[in-house]
């Protein structure tokens, strides 16, 4: 029996950021499965007269995949759509989908994620940044490690912060990340930011723009992307014309 799963990478936040491929996925799916906030923004191109819509919590989403799948006939589709691409800080769910469906039952339709609208946002290329996602359940530890390297290197860093309602101590973000890096020897009174909250979603997105020491205190919505800009603009005018040409 062939049960698909779509996976599919909608918004960030806005459905003019859907591709026509993630719509046609959608179309062709018999079950919708998805976080409130993905489902609203793809609501438009549901039909609620011959589509079956699951809205899924952190708490629910186990016994929903395990009903949905079960359900399922042969041949029918599937979607569960993810905010942004689901290449992207999604694995954990990712992996649990996989797991369920097997992965020649799946296809993983890309989607553009909100550090891509960052990256346009501040003008800063993601090959020449750092990009970290802090939205993991795992220790973090480690990625924190990278962050102060990356800064030390010279980099851009385009980051996730970490969230954790449930338990503010696991928290890490904006003004967390900015008194970690001050307590690291960076000179935050120097370091430029950004950040970027609700990015896409109309009439709701912010932008802050100032220094990294500005964040301390600052609360941010989780909802948000932030960015150390550290860029220096590199036109091909300013390398030699002979290894131009060779790169063509
Ligand atoms: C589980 S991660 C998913 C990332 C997503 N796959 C992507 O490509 O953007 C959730 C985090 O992504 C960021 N995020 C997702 N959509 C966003 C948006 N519209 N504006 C700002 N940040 C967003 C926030 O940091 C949020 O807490």
């Amino acid at each position: 029996m062939q049960k698909n799963l779509l996976i599919v990478g909608v918004g960030p936040g806005s459905p003019q950021y859907l591709t026509c491929v993630a719509m046609d996925a959608i179309k062709k799916s018999k079950y919708i499965v998805g976080y409130k906030y993905t489902l609203d923004t793809v609501e438009s191109i549901i039909d609620k007269t011959r589509q079956e819509v699951y809205h899924i919590t952190m708490r629910n989403q186990e016994s929903i995949y395990q009903h949905v799948y079960n359900k399922m006939k042969d041949r029918e589709y599937c979607t569960v759509p993810f905010t942004g691409d689901a290449n992207f800080s999604e694995s954990e769910v990712v992996d649990r989908l996989l797991e369920i469906f097997g992965d020649n039952n799946v296809e993983i339709i890309p989607g553009i994620s909100s550090i891509q609208v960052a990256s346009s946002k501040s003008m800063i290329p993601l090959d020449k940044s750092y990009i970290l996602s802090f939205h993991i359940s795992d220790d973090i530890e480690k990625k924190k490690k990278e962050l102060i390297n990356a800064i030390m290197d010279k980099k851009s860093v385009i980051l996730l912060p970490r969230p954790w309602p449930d338990d503010p101590s696991r928290n890490f973000m904006q003004s967390d990340i900015a008194k970690f890096l001050k307590l690291h020897g960076i000179d935050t009174s120097i370091l430029k930011v950004w950040v970027f909250e609700y990015l896409s979603k109309y009439n709701k997105e912010t932008i802050f723009r100032g220094k990294a020491i500005d964040l301390e205190g600052m609360n941010f919505n989780p909802l948000s992307v932030m960015v150390i800009d550290q860029n220096k603009r590199h036109s091909y005018r300013d390398f030699d014309s002979s290894e131009t040409r060779h790169l063509k």
